[in-house]
């Protein structure tokens, strides 16, 4: 049985999320972070009893190549980035995703700052956001975010490699994108009218029924019948000093290509919308995808 990184471990209150680049030459202390991570994150977890202090490190397709030698993930491959007529998806650099969860905020940030020490010379951190819960599981635009998630041998089903690629059974494709809200623009609306463009109730999270739901709502532009599962582990992030107010994306998939067809119906359109009307709200900042092998695969590296 091969265990998988805690990807299908609950969503926790808090999360920070390190993107990095690899510097230069800085090749071999990365390969030795990565291998030392069990035992750190157990060293910082371990202080913080009930903390469940999680984390998932994922690798970009590049960097896959320069620090790896034997075979390659069959689907890893950079995000392509999306350019809609209205809205867009960049790509942005990052070769290592460190995905950390914890019930409370000391380990995380812990850990955090231990990786970065270790990678200090060898990888530049490009993106650091600290997600946190809010209110009951919504995101900043006040819905609850989550709920359609695939659950319990679902959700691993949706989630990590099988037999279709053996070398990396338990691996997982990753897609993260940060995304700003324009909140005035969004509060402007009746709560009726955000319900359609979500496609779910506000309060009490049903979804609409498909008669008044609107094909570029949220929900049916992603709607998981037709699309295929994922598991998404979005967080909500902000600073009041620099008014930014977001939601982190992440999600996890045995195929990059799911996540990936749900990104073209949200920005290029398909024959039912144009586009996902929560982009006239949210505006993708990064985009990058990673792939997260099983837990054991950095242990077994050669020196
Ligand atoms: C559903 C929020 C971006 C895929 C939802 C729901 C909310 C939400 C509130 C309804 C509750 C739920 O089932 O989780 C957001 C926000 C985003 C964002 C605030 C960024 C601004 C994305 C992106 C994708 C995506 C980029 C895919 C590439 C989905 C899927 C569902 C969903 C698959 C479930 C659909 C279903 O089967 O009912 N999202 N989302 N979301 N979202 Fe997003």
């Amino acid at each position: 049985m091969v265990e998988p990184q805690p990807i299908l471990d609950p969503l926790t209150p808090a999360a920070i999320f390190l993107v990095a680049t690899i510097d230069e030459g800085g090749e071999a202390v990365t390969r030795e972070l990565l291998a030392d991570l069990p035992g750190l994150r157990r060293s910082v977890g371990f202080r913080v009893p009930g903390s469940g202090l999680a984390c998932i490190a994922g690798i970009g397709s590049e960097a896959w190549d320069r620090l790896f030698s034997g075979p390659k993930p069959a689907q890893l491959h950079e995000f392509p980035g999306y350019q809609g007529e209205k809205h867009q998806a960049p790509a942005t650099p990052g070769d290592l995703l460190f995905h950390l969860k914890s019930e409370t905020q000391d380990a995380a940030f812990e850990l955090a700052m231990k990786i970065g020490e270790r990678l200090a010379g060898a990888a530049t951190i490009v993106d650091q956001t600290v997600g946190f819960r809010y209110f009951e599981q919504r995101d900043l635009l006040g819905f609850v975010d989550g709920t359609e998630n695939p659950e319990g041998q679902l959700a691993a089903i949706a989630a990590l490699v099988g037999d279709e690629d053996p070398e990396f059974t338990g691996g997982s494709y990753v897609i993260v994108q940060k995304y700003l809200h324009d909140l005035d623009s969004w509060k402007a609306l009746s709560t009726t009218e955000q319900e359609k463009v979500i496609g779910r109730t506000k309060l009490d999270d049903f979804e609409l029924p498909d008669a008044d739901k609107p094909a570029n709502s949220h929900v049916a532009v992603n709607d998981q019948d037709t699309n295929g599962n994922i598991v998404r582990a979005n967080m909500p992030f902000g600073s009041v000093k620099d008014g930014e107010f977001g939601t982190y994306y992440i999600a996890y998939a045995d195929d990059p290509a799911i996540t990936e067809n749900m990104l073209i119906r949200m920005f290029l359109g398909s024959a039912d919308a144009a586009y996902d009307r929560i982009l006239d709200f949210s505006t993708a900042v990064t985009g990058t995808s990673f792939f997260a092998p099983a837990a054991g695969f950095f242990d077994a590296l050669p020196d």
